[in-house]
Parts: structure tokens; sequence; C-alpha cells
């Protein structure tokens, strides 16, 4: 088992969207990744979608609401047997899940949708190519890739190794600059039709993770506070987002990355 796959297998038993450890900010995430992808994305009912490194398959059960097939994979079986148990509880029966790594799959099956979303910043550069030409190959001749990944504002940025006390455990994570992903798309026959922010500015979450020490964090009070600065924000992200001008500079002073969405077509 590779070091990557033994880290995602202990990250399994707690795992909450972008490991947030509160409810709220997980919630908050996903509520808003959710809307905008939604947005932006339009599934058909015959559509069959893939979803790579589903994780606790979140993106799984979106689609399987609309489409007619979801295969989901994930190279961690605790990701899976968590995927699986929540697909029974919330009545899915048109998913098909297994453990498989991204660059080790293969299926007879040709995909409309495929969703890689928060995988690919664990690849070296040297394996993305055939990683996505991997993908290609299981595209159907008008599907579409998504991806969501955390990039780099105005640099690549190499967290390789690095211990992380909130995870408890050495993470590590390549987050290269969007162009660098357009680019390297491109190299494996993908162009690049969208790529936006998620969420303009995150003041109640960065709050919350860096300024709120830990002893605090569960605070009854406090959570009530950042429960509303979240709902404030969900309702101010969409105009946010029309305006650049107004939050990129803000962005690009405060932050270092952010949450993107890609989609590509075949080239
Ligand atoms: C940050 S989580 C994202 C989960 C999910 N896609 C989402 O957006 O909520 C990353 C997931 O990718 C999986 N993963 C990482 N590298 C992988 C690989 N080489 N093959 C398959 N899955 C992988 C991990 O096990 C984990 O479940």
């Amino acid at each position: 088992m590779s070091e990557s796959q033994k880290f995602w297998e202990k990250q399994s038993t707690n795992y909450k969207t972008a490991f947030e450890d509160l409810d709220e900010l997980a919630n908050y995430l996903d509520k808003t990744e959710r809307r905008h992808l939604l947005k932006v994305v339009k599934t058909k009912p015959n559509f069959k979608v893939l979803d790579l490194g589903c994780g606790t398959g979140r993106w799984a059960f979106e689609f399987a609401k609309t489409c007619e097939k979801v295969v989901a994979v994930d190279f961690a079986k605790g990701m899976i047997d968590r995927a699986k148990e929540e697909a029974k509880n919330r009545g899915f029966t048109n998913i098909e899940f297994g453990v498989a790594g991204v660059e080790d799959f293969r299926s007879e099956e040709r995909f409309d949708i495929i969703i890689i979303s928060g995988v690919l910043v664990y690849f070296e550069d040297e394996n993305l190519n055939s990683i996505l030409k991997n993908v290609k190959k299981h595209l159907a001749p008008n599907g579409i890739v998504i991806s969501r990944e955390t990039v780099g504002i105005d640099k690549r940025l190499d967290f390789r190794d690095k211990f992380n006390p909130k995870i408890g455990q050495t993470y590590s994570a390549l987050y290269r600059t969007p162009e660098e992903y357009k680019q390297i798309f491109l190299k494996s026959g993908l162009k690049n039709i969208y790529a936006e922010d998620f969420v303009p500015t995150n003041f109640p979450m960065t709050i919350y993770r860096k300024i709120i020490p830990s002893s605090l964090k569960q605070n009854w009070a406090l959570r009530k506070i950042l429960q509303s600065g979240l709902l404030v924000q969900y309702f101010l992200d969409p105009i946010l987002l029309n305006q650049k001008w107004l939050y990129r500079p803000l962005m690009n002073r405060f932050w270092k990355i952010k949450s993107m969405l890609f989609v590509y077509g075949i080239n």
C-alpha cells in the first residue's frame, strides 16, 4: 500500500469535505460547491457518470439523483465502505462502487461526465499526463471532465510532507496554478471550457480556522455566530462572484490558495 493510500485509509474514518473538523464548515463548502457546479453542468437522465476519487460519495450521490448510472471509485476501501453505507441509507440503487486507483481505472463503459474532485493535487506532474489520457479514454463522444481543484492563486505551492496538526498526519499536496492545469489538460487532448472560483471570500471560515483558538472552537455561542456568518456568506457568494474586480484583489491579498471549478471537453 502506498503512503498516500495509507494516509487516505486513515482519513476515511472521520473525513469531511476538505478536512473540516466542524460540520458547519464542511456543510457550507459542500453546499456552495454543489450550487455552483449544478449551475454550470447540466445533466440528462440517460447520462453515465464516473466519479474518480469519490471519497465518501458526495458527488456520486448528487449525480445519481438525475442520471441513469454512476460509477464511483476510490483507492481507500474505508472511503468506499462509508460511501456504500450512505448510498444504502439514501436509497440509491444506481451507483456502482469500486476500490481502484485513478491511475489503474479501466472500464469498457464510456461516460458523459467524469468528475475528479480534489484528487489531482496528490499526483506528481510526471504522472498527470498518463492519468488524464486514461480519463479521456473513458469519455463518451460529447463527454466532459469536471475537475474541482485547489489552486495556487498567483503561484504554484508545494506542500509536500508537511505535518498538519489539524489532521494529525503528514500531508502532501501540490497546488498548481489554473494556467498550469489548463496546459496539462490540453497536452492530454482536453481543452478547458470553464474555469471559475467557487468561493469568493471566506471570512467566517478564515476567522474560525485561523483566529479562534482550538479550545474555543466548540463553544456554543461562537458556533451560532459562525452559522450566521456562513449563512450571510452563502447568499452573498453568487453576487460577489460576478464582481471579480471587488473580491479578487482582496482574495489575492489574504489567501494563497482557492478552490476552483474546471470543465474540460475533448479537444
Ligand atoms: C480530498 S478527497 C475528495 C473526495 C471527493 N472527491 C470530494 O470531492 O469530496 C480526495 C479523495 O481522493 C482519493 N484519492 C487520492 N488519490 C487517489 C488515487 N490515486 N486513486 C484513487 N483515489 C484517490 C482519496 O482516498 C480521497 O477519498
